[in-house]
């Protein structure tokens, strides 16, 4: 069975009349934004903070409303999917390259609910290339800064062009193979000048909803 439609779906189930949902980008939280479609037209009142231009179109198709993030001060509850976990619930993010928006949208939320399959639960960060979010100007330099973090970095790509963010922005992605400490690493990569913002979720969610291929959903707090 697809452990992230099992997870996805189950997950929506978080969200109750009135709230103000943050929605999140990729796969697996497509799945939640499904279901939560199929409940708006079935009467359940919400107002969605979409955290890509992906997200907002699938939002608009399904008719959830939408709200920028300008209009709110504080989500009540915001999914999203993730592309690494560990036991802490410390997570990598922004594969899909929605990570600003991402992050930005879960730290105004009061509660923050990840979604995956088995295969993004791990014991130590950093087998997934941490994306970091670079301004264009100068990105070689920013590049070089962060290959002396011991990692390889490397610029993504979009076919044969320069991947650009929603932000209009650059991605590198750097391959540390294992991260010690996603803490002190995400605080010393936002320090650069030519850094935006990291993948690192820190101390960020309350729980993560996990889909198995065998069918069952299993959710977990942090350890
Ligand atoms: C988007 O930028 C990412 O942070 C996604 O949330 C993450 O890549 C998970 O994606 P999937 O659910 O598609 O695996």
């Amino acid at each position: 069975m697809d452990g992230k439609k099992l997870a996805g779906e189950k997950a929506a189930a978080y969200v109750e009349n009135g709230m103000v949902v943050g929605l999140g980008t990729g796969s697996t939280v497509y799945w939640t934004i499904m279901k939560l479609g199929e409940r708006v037209r079935e009467g359940l009142r919400i107002q969605g903070v979409p955290t890509s231009r992906r997200t907002e179109e699938l939002a608009l198709e399904l008719g959830i409303p939408l709200l920028d993030l300008a209009e709110v001060d504080e989500i009540d509850l915001t999914i999203d999917g993730a592309d690494e976990s560990d036991g802490d619930l410390n997570l990598i993010k922004g594969g899909g390259g929605a990570l600003l928006r991402e992050k930005l949208v879960a730290s105004v939320s009061r509660r923050f609910i990840v979604v995956a399959d088995e295969s993004k639960w791990v014991a130590s960060l950093g087998k997934f290339p941490l994306p970091v979010e670079v301004v264009p100007f100068g990105w070689e330099l920013t590049r070089r800064q962060l290959g002396k973090l011991g990692c390889d970095p490397v610029l993504r790509m979009a076919g044969n062009e320069i991947y650009v963010t929603d932000n209009g922005n650059y991605i590198i992605d750097c391959h540390f193979g294992v991260i010690k400490d996603a803490k002190s690493l995400s605080e010393t990569l936002n320090k650069w000048p030519g850094v935006v913002e990291n993948g690192l979720f820190v101390n960020m969610a309350e729980r993560i909803v996990l889909g198995y291929t065998d069918g069952s959903v299993e959710e977990r707090l942090p350890e």
